[in-house]
C-alpha cells in the first residue's frame, strides 16, 4: 500500500532543518512539511505549560495537512510535550533527545559535555537519562543565547564565537571526549565549535537517529511511500523566510504564513 501523505516535522525554529535534512537523505521519495514557529523561539526558556501549549499548536497543523507521523525535531519539545501529545493524539510521534547513551558508553576518558537549551536540561525526561549514566562525569552548559542568534542568521559572528568559547572552555579543561549537541539548532554551529575544541573531541548529535528510527515505524506501521519519485518539501515560518532560506540553500518552497 503506498501512503504518500506528508511526514510533518516542527520545531521552534529552523534548527530542525539539521533533522529534516537527514530525513530527506534517508527518505527522499517522501513528501514532506516542516513548520519553524520562530515568532515564538527560543522555547528553551519558556515554562513546560508553555511548551507543551506550542507543541500541540504545532501538531494541529501538521495533522490539517494529513501528516502521517509527527516528528519533534525539537530537543527542548520532545523532552517536555512528547508524553503529552502521545496522549492525546493517535498519529506516530519522534522525538530528539541528546545522544548521551552513544557518547557515555564510548567515552574514553568517562567524561562528556553536553550542550543544551534550559527547558531540556532542566527536563524530567532529561533527568531520567542521566540517572541511568551514574558512572559517567556529565558536564552540563546551557547555551544561552545561541538559538536566538542561529535564528538571526548570525552564525558566525562574534557573539555566536565568543558564547561558544565561554561554554566550551570548562569542558576541554575537564578533559571531555565527545561533545553531545542537545539542540536540533547547534549542528549549524559545528563548523565554529571545530576551531574552538581541539580535534580529539568529537561532536555527536542526533539527527540520524532520529531519521533512522522514523524510517523503522513508517516500515513497521506500513505507511512508508513506495512512489519512485522524488517527494515534496513544503516549510512553514511564521518570520522571515530569508533565514530560513539562506540556511536550507535548495530551491524548497518556503511559504511565510501566520500560526
Ligand atoms: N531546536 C530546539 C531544541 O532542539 C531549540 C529550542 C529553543 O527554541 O530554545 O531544543
Amino acid at each position: 500500500m503506498i501512503n504518500n501523505n506528508p511526514i510533518g516535522l516542527f520545531d521552534s525554529g529552523i534548527g530542525g532543518t539539521s533533522i529534516w535534512k537527514e530525513i530527506h537523505d534517508l527518505l527522499p521519495n517522501e513528501n514532506t512539511i516542516y513548520l519553524a514557529d520562530s515568532k515564538n523561539a527560543p522555547y528553551g526558556q519558556k515554562s513546560k505549560e508553555e511548551i507543551v501549549q506550542l507543541s500541540i499548536k504545532n501538531t494541529e497543523f501538521l495533522l490539517n495537512q494529513n501528516c502521517k507521523i509527527i516528528v519533534v525535531a525539537c530537543n527542548t519539545a520532545t523532552t517536555n510535550a512528547i508524553k503529552e501529545l502521545r496522549a492525546k493524539y493517535d498519529v506516530p510521534f519522534i522525538g530528539i533527545e541528546p545522544a548521551i547513551k552513544p557518547a557515555a558508553l564510548n567515552s574514553s576518558t568517562n567524561t562528556i559535555g553536553i550542550l543544551a537549551t534550559k527547558g531540556t536540561l532542566n527536563s524530567e525526561l532529561f533527568h531520567q537519562t542521566l540517572e541511568k549514566f551514574q558512572e559517567t562525569k556529565i558536564i552540563e552548559q546551557i547555551g544561552h543565547g545561541l538559538v536566538t542568534l542561529i535564528e538571526n542568521g548570525e552564525l558566525n559572528s562574534i557573539e555566536t564565537k565568543n558564547l561558544l568559547k565561554t561554554y566550551l572552555k570548562p569542558m576541554i579543561e575537564a578533559n571531555i571526549d565527545y561533545l553531545v549537541l542537545g539542540c536540533s539548532h547547534y549542528p549549524y554551529l559545528i563548523p565554529q565549535i571545530k576551531k574552538i575544541i581541539p580535534t580529539k573531541i568529537k561532536i555527536i548529535d542526533s539527527g540520524e537517529a532520529v531519521a533512522r528510527q522514523t524510517k523503522n515505524v513508517l516500515v513497521e506501521k506500513s505507511i512508508l511511500n513506495l512512489e519512485n519519485k522524488l517527494g515534496k518539501a513544503v516549510f512553514y515560518t511564521n518570520a522571515n523566510p530569508k533565514v530560513l532560506e539562506n540556511i536550507l540553500k535548495y530551491k524548497e518552497e518556503v511559504i511565510q504564513k501566520d500560526f
